[in-house]
């Protein structure tokens, strides 16, 4: 008897943790399925940072921002857009002298009154991407999230972004700062250099190109001559001036165009950026893009940093902390994304 009492009650319990649940989704995503966020905390420039840039949501490109920053916004990774947002201002010494520059293909008018709800005093512009521009070059690959067009949208930002944003960083939508962006935005680029990312020889590189590529010397030839390392397209200083010179979103869309007649790597949008700059690439420090955190990618399993000094955390991968957050099962590093998560919970609407 006290046996079955206690299934009964356990089961009782459950039910009521499920409704409770499902309530919390329904007032999470605002009962019509879209997510709300709260209001992030006001971030002020310190004394020394340049005046603040107006607050917004049509911001002109301010030739007085100290640091531009390149994102791209969808519904899908919208709730890690908006943490990687937060930690930015968070953590910078002058978070109202950075202007934001954000890509996005649908949902703009809702993008844009969530990023200003939240943000109040954010400096930025949404610019419209058309899929229709790259979803001809796309070949499938291995993962489907890495298909999606708007993940090529880092290619055209030197077509998309006005001229007066030379110089931006990139960041993609799973990762937090903990460190000054400005630090990150200064990284020196010599003479002939367009692009700066951290750099890992130790990851074999023949390993993103098909063994056709390699036996197919015409093509294989397009790394002579260069120290060719793996890095990661999700953190990356871009001068875009110099990108425009080089028209090197031209020299990429040549990649995919020869990618869609014969198979020469697997992964979505990294290969064709490897071809065109792996070894011309400025160094940046690793501590600028842990990446990976998201997991394996064929069995989701746990990754742990990477040796050394921390700036940046990056969930790569199949994982992403909100997701495994939601489901009970995060992993130990997840917790260190929540405090930048601005999802409005049921608990937190009633708490205002
Ligand atoms: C975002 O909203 C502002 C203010 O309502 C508006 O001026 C701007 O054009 C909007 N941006 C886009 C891309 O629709
Ligand atoms: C690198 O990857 C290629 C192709 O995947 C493989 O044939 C080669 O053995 C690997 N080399 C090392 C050192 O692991």
């Amino acid at each position: 008897m006290p046996r079955s009492g206690h299934l009964l009650f356990g089961f009782s319990l459950l039910l009521l943790y499920s409704a409770a649940a499902a309530t919390a989704a329904a007032a999470a995503g605002g009962g019509d399925g879209v997510p709300r966020f709260r209001e992030a905390p006001q971030f002020y420039n310190s004394p020394g940072c340049p005046p603040p840039l107006p607050p917004s949501s049509a911001a002109s490109c301010s030739p007085s921002a100290m640091v531009h920053v390149a994102m791209t916004l969808d519904i899908a990774y919208l709730r890690g857009s908006m943490a990687a947002i937060h930690s930015v201002l968070q953590h910078t010494s002058c978070p109202q002298s950075i202007q934001f520059h954000f890509v996005a293909s649908s949902a703009i008018d809702y993008l844009n009154t969530t990023i200003s709800n939240s943000f109040p005093s954010l400096s930025f512009r949404i610019y419209p991407f058309d899929d229709s521009l790259v979803s001809g070059l796309i070949s499938t690959s291995i993962r489907q999230a890495l298909d999606r067009p708007l993940n090529y949208a880092r290619s055209y930002l030197a077509r998309l972004l006005p001229d007066c944003a030379r110089r931006v960083v990139y960041l993609d939508s799973d990762l937090v700062l903990v460190d000054d962006i400005a630090a990150l935005a200064s990284t020196p680029l010599p003479d002939g250099i367009a692009l700066a990312a951290p750099e890992y020889c130790n990851a074999n590189f023949t390993s993103y190109f098909t063994p056709s590529f390699w036996s197919n010397p015409a093509l294989s030839m397009a790394f002579e001559g260069r120290k060719a390392c793996y890095f990661n397209t999700g953190v990356m200083v871009m001068d875009l001036e110099k990108w425009r010179e080089e028209a090197y979103t031209e020299r990429i869309e040549e990649w995919m165009e020869l990618q869609k007649r014969m198979r020469i790597y697997e992964l979505g949008s990294l290969p064709p950026f490897l071809l065109v700059f792996a070894g011309r690439i400025a160094a940046v420090e690793h501590r600028w893009n842990q990446h990976g955190l998201g997991g394996d990618n064929y069995r989701g399993l746990c990754r742990d940093l990477h040796p050394g000094p921390v700036s940046l955390l990056h969930w790569s991968g199949k994982g992403k902390p909100w997701a495994r957050l939601d489901a009970g099962r995060p992993c130990p590093l997840d917790a260190l994304w929540a405090p930048y998560d601005l999802l409005q919970t049921p608990f937190s609407i009633e708490d205002s």
